[in-house]
């Protein structure tokens, strides 16, 4: 893949990663790629590293525009190993170039890199660089992704630099949103910045509302936007600027996910009437199990539906493992404004759904309760409880999402 000019003389010169499935746990099935920014003026500048698995190709990219001794200014958005750990091969070739970063960025960068050896320029909000006919403004953005993040904006062309922000884990042949949309679809683009935002900048989502507004202050005019992961942003700005203003509040929809698992069929035999009951109170549902679905789509599902309800039988006097993965999981994204029930078979103890509804209470979700849970097979009868907490649950939860 050759670097790709977004504007005169601002080219992507990044990687793609078409194999990665697994990216530090979180499943990729159209893999990621590593974006990186390279202006030619009058003082070269890098904008990122990549992988640095990757970081040859991202050289051989340089290549093409200029000869990569020119660089005369790297700017590290993001030091997160996928961004940021290619930068020493590239430091290898430029030791003398200067380095922006911002304080904890330094910090944390020195942790990988014996920085001492380099020229390293602290930034903050407002500072700016001249780089020729360009001038460059750092936009702190701590906690998007890390403490260390930042924007650089491209005061001239209007171009944000947004690091995994605006991001998507999708590997293609298109660089721009209008060319994958046209070869694939909205829909599709639009799922995969939902995913990306579910399952990794969720816990931040009021940091990011906050310096979202912050930088609406700022009056800046954007035109493109251009993140570090997937396509880059030019002619559906503002659909992805108003779908991260709907996902920094947590909205959703008037909808169910029930997720389970299950060892002898048990507690899966709950799942219909369960299903059931809530539909007939007029509440979409979807059914996902675990361990036959990825994590970070049974969390994206998750995210974008008010009720949750999750089954677990009883295992040594505790949660069923895969669920307890879940809840783990979904505790650190920190999930809000849902409406959480819980049900499951036992044999003897029993504890798995009283743990459900601790773990629910600790992250602060709202709970219908009691749950329900039946001893070793669902009776009839069970099947008809079953059922009427459907029912139920269906009736909070559209009191519920009216209020929220
Ligand atoms: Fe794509 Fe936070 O790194």
């Amino acid at each position: 893949m050759k670097s790709e000019e977004l504007k005169s003389g601002i080219y992507w010169v990044g990687a793609i990663d078409w194999a990665i499935r697994d990216f530090h746990g979180y499943e990729t099935p159209r893999g990621t790629t590593y974006n990186n920014y390279l202006i030619d003026d009058k003082e070269p500048t890098l904008l990122d590293a990549v992988h640095h698995d990757f970081v040859h190709i991202s050289i051989d990219n340089i290549s093409r525009i200029i000869s990569p001794e020119k660089i005369k200014h790297i700017i590290i958005n993001h030091i997160e190993n996928d961004h940021a750990s290619g930068v020493e091969k590239i430091l290898e070739i430029v030791p003398d170039a200067n380095i922006y970063i911002t304080e904890r960025g330094k910090k944390g960068l020195n942790r990988f890199i014996d920085l001492s050896k380099y020229k390293v320029n602290i930034v903050k909000s407002g500072d700016k660089l001249k780089i020729g006919q360009r001038t460059l403004l750092f936009i702190e953005t701590p906690m998007m992704h890390w403490p260390d993040s930042m924007f650089t904006y491209i005061q001239e062309e209007n171009v944000l630099i947004s690091q995994d922000a605006f991001g998507q884990h999708i590997a293609s042949i298109e660089r721009f949103d209008d060319e994958f949309v046209k070869n694939n679809s909205m829909e599709d683009l639009e799922d995969a910045v939902i995913d990306y935002y579910a399952n990794i900048l969720m816990p931040y989502g009021s940091v990011i509302k906050g310096k979202v507004e912050e930088i609406k202050k700022l009056g800046l005019k954007i035109n493109m936007i251009a993140p570090d992961h997937g396509v880059i942003w030019r002619s559906h700005i503002d659909k992805v600027l108003n779908l991260y203003s709907s996902m920094v509040d947590a909205k959703a929809q008037l909808s169910n996910v029930i997720v389970y698992d299950t060892m002898w069929h048990s507690t899966e035999q709950m799942v219909f009437p369960i299903a059931k009951g809530l539909e007939d109170e007029g509440v979409p549902v979807k059914i996902i199990k675990l361990r036959s679905t990825p994590k970070n789509v049974v969390i994206k599902e998750i995210w974008k539906a008010r009720g949750v309800i999750i089954g677990s039988p009883t295992l040594n006097n505790g949660l069923f493992p895969s669920v307890a993965e879940l809840l783990t999981y979904l505790k650190g994204l920190r999930l809000k404004n849902r409406l959480f029930g819980a049900f499951g078979s036992y044999g003897w103890s029993g504890e798995a759904v009283k743990e459900m509804y601790d773990v629910a209470k600790a992250m602060k979700l709202e709970t219908f309760e009691p749950g329900i849970k039946v001893l070793y097979k669902p009776s009839e009868e069970d099947l008809a409880k079953c059922y009427e907490f459907g029912k139920a649950f269906g009736k909070a939860l559209k009191e519920y999402h009216a209020k929220i």
